[in-house]
């Protein structure tokens, strides 16, 4: 199947992007494996035919936005993110009328739609940095609530206010001061993602996205990390740095970046399926924000 997929991209000039949970034998297979921020760098960078994303509809969709005379597909069609369901466009809205002097600030995991409505978009890795560059005091950011308190705690001049108030996502909200307890017993340095609740970031040694983790890790220290994200991070980081230890939580999966198996991966080379297609006028509003923060930098 390895040799099948090959082929076909060469066949076709396409490029395979992975995200960070991806499971191994599509990261494998990858030109390209990243956090959200790097995946829509490369996407803007990328000259192939045909741009195949493994990852999740919104990762596919922020690589279409970049590159809309290109053809981008997601193998498996529903692959979506639970966090990016939490912010509608009426929400966005109805905020801006009540905040008439705020910016708004669109979490990359959130929908064409959302972020076409957004005066930029940010991902963990630059959501402070982004928030920082704005010169707005007060800042409407959704759909992450959890990011929202870190990047309110990292920019304390600043007022963040969620949009929506409980926006969360189900595997980071899954991590709590009793995996830090256990951690704690058993020894090593928690890294944990800006995606968990503020209790658990405040008693981490560190927080980053999931490419701060693969950069962070390469800076050494021969202490076990425990990494506090999706558990595919810890295998990706094992992969990366052989030798060191990286103890992941065995239940902290999501659902949705499992979906994809090489399989469908062959598939969607073969077949061109399944095409992201986006209204132009929201795509131009959606790349607006995002190459507003892609200027901003990571
Ligand atoms: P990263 O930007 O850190 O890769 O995060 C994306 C994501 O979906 C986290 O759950
Ligand atoms: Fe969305 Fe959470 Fe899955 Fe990331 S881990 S893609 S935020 S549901």
């Amino acid at each position: 199947m390895e040799k099948e997929i090959r082929a076909l991209k060469a066949e076709k000039n396409a490029v395979i992007m992975a995200h960070n949970y991806q499971p191994p034998e599509i990261q494998g297979l990858a030109d390209v494996v990243g956090d959200s921020l790097e995946l829509a760098v490369k996407a803007k960078e990328t000259a192939a035919d045909l741009i195949v994303v493994c990852g999740v509809r919104f990762m596919a969709e922020t690589a279409k936005i970049l590159n809309p005379d290109r053809k981008v597909v997601i193998p498996v069609e529903d692959a979506g993110c639970p966090l990016a369901d939490f912010l509608t466009p009426d929400m966005i809205r109805e905020a801006r009328r009540r905040h008439p002097d705020a910016a708004v600030v669109v979490y990359v995991n959130s929908t064409a739609e959302s972020k076409a409505l957004a005066d930029i978009t940010c991902t963990s890795a630059n959501a402070v940095r982004v928030v920082a560059s704005l010169p707005n005091d007060t800042i409407l950011f959704g759909p992450d609530a959890n990011l929202a308190a870190y990047v309110q705690r990292e920019l304390p001049e600043k007022t963040i206010i969620p949009l929506p108030p409980g926006g969360h996502c189900y595997v980071h909200a899954g991590f709590t001061l009793a995996d830090v307890e256990a951690a704690r017993k058993k020894g090593g340095t928690i890294v944990c993602h800006p995606e968990c609740q503020p209790e658990v970031q405040e008693q981490a040694d560190r927080i980053a996205s999931t490419g701060g983790m693969v950069r962070d890790a390469a800076a050494g220290g021969n202490e076990p990390w425990w990494v506090f994200t999706e558990r595919e991070m810890a295998s990706r980081l094992r992969v990366l740095y052989p030798g060191r230890i990286f103890y992941e939580k065995p239940e902290a999966v999501c659902a949705d970046m499992k979906k994809i198996s090489l399989e469908d991966l062959r598939r969607a080379l073969e077949s061109g399926e399944h095409e992201v297609v986006l209204p132009g006028e929201v795509m131009g509003r959606a790349r607006r924000a995002i190459e507003r923060m892609i200027a901003v930098g990571a």
